[in-house]
């Protein structure tokens, strides 16, 4: 009898090993001629039945009749999967199809503009410094030789913050990277070669040329025998590489109260049609006496110039942006062409 068995066994076995392997319809439909057909290898078992003992009849009949019962279904869930597969199939996937590549993100333009100048000046031997943006009157104003008085004090042009106590001191956003000349100079002593960028803040309507927040670029020299010569001339030097060779660049007589003469500088922006126009890149100077009295530099012994660009005004020049609040609209039309 167990002979009989083992066959039965056997032939359970193979069903499954060869359904395994089925994969389309036809396949499947050899499998069932060769297994579940009326002369199918399920069905033999079956005439194995009269070859055994009476007695072992029932024993025999329940495996071989189990075993049917086994591949029948094997057969029905396959089938179930090749037809659900086939009707999935109707939508065709064509896996050689290239996929879609995630957009890549890029730096913000002013981002850019901002290491490109640094990496510039880097070059001329300028280390870069910082400062805070939350300021106190002596860094934006009293140290920089802004009198009390002076209309750049007026609450209406500044960014005061509250105050926790009447008799704490007053804080405001910072109006310029100025301050970090002082900062810079409380801690350093010369000879000082730094540029700073950085955000300020101004309650300005926004237009096309004005926003209430904008980076500046402020540069500071401090050296024994340092003249108004290194000043026009790194800034000539500056314009020429940043813009190219052929960028014509004017200083115009100017007044700051930290610096002692005074000029602003304007870069020649052309335009198509003729319409060329100067744009103001900021305000430069020889270093105040007063400044360096504030922060314990002796002005009799060393001289200095000192820079405050718009950064913004710099990278609508040099990419030909039409409107500063291009920069902070957020339309990625506008940033990816950077
Ligand atoms: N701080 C000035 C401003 O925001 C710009 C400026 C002018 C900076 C002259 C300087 C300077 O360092 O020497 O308008």
């Amino acid at each position: 009898m167990s002979d009989v068995l083992a066959t039965i066994d056997q032939v359970s076995r193979e069903a499954d090993a060869e359904l395994a392997l089925v994969r389309d319809a036809d396949q499947l439909e050899q499998f069932r001629v060769k297994y579940l057909s009326a002369k199918g290898k399920v069905a033999q078992l079956m005439t194995l039945l009269g070859q055994v003992p009476k007695d072992q009849k029932p024993v025999v009949g329940q495996r071989a009749n189990a075993v049917k019962l086994h591949v029948r279904e094997g057969y029905d869930g396959k089938k179930i999967g090749i037809e659900q597969f086939a009707s999935a199939g109707e939508v065709p996937i064509d896996v050689t199809e290239p996929g879609k590549p995630p957009r890549l993100g890029n730096r913000h333009i002013l981002t850019r503009v901002i290491d490109e100048l640094a990496d510039l000046f880097g070059r001329m031997g300028f280390a870069r410094a910082a400062g805070p943006e939350v300021e106190d009157e002596f860094h934006n104003f009293v140290a920089l030789n802004i009198a009390a008085s002076h209309p750049a004090r007026d609450p209406l042009d500044n960014f005061y913050l509250a105050r926790s106590r009447p008799d704490s001191p007053m804080r405001l956003l910072r109006t310029q990277t100025s301050t970090v000349q002082i900062r810079v100079m409380e801690t350093t002593r010369p000879p000082i070669r730094v540029v700073i960028p950085g955000r300020v803040y101004r309650p300005d309507t926004h237009d096309q040329t004005h926003l209430s927040m904008f980076h500046q670029l402020e540069a500071l020299v401090v050296d024994r025998g340092v003249t108004m010569i290194d000043l026009k001339s790194t800034v000539m030097q500056f314009v020429q590489a940043y813009f190219g060779p052929a960028t014509r660049v004017r200083f115009r007589p100017s007044f700051f109260p930290f610096t002692e003469p005074s000029a602003e500088v304007d870069v020649w922006f052309d335009r198509a049609g003729g319409k060329g126009r100067w744009i103001e890149l900021g305000g430069c100077g020889m270093v105040h006496p007063n400044v360096f009295r504030s922060v314990n530099i002796d002005a009799d012994e060393f001289s200095g110039w000192a820079f405050g660009f718009g950064v913004e005004r710099i990278a609508m020049r040099k990419y030909g942006v039409e409107d500063i609040r291009s920069f902070v609209e957020n339309d990625v039309r506008f940033l990816q062409q950077f």
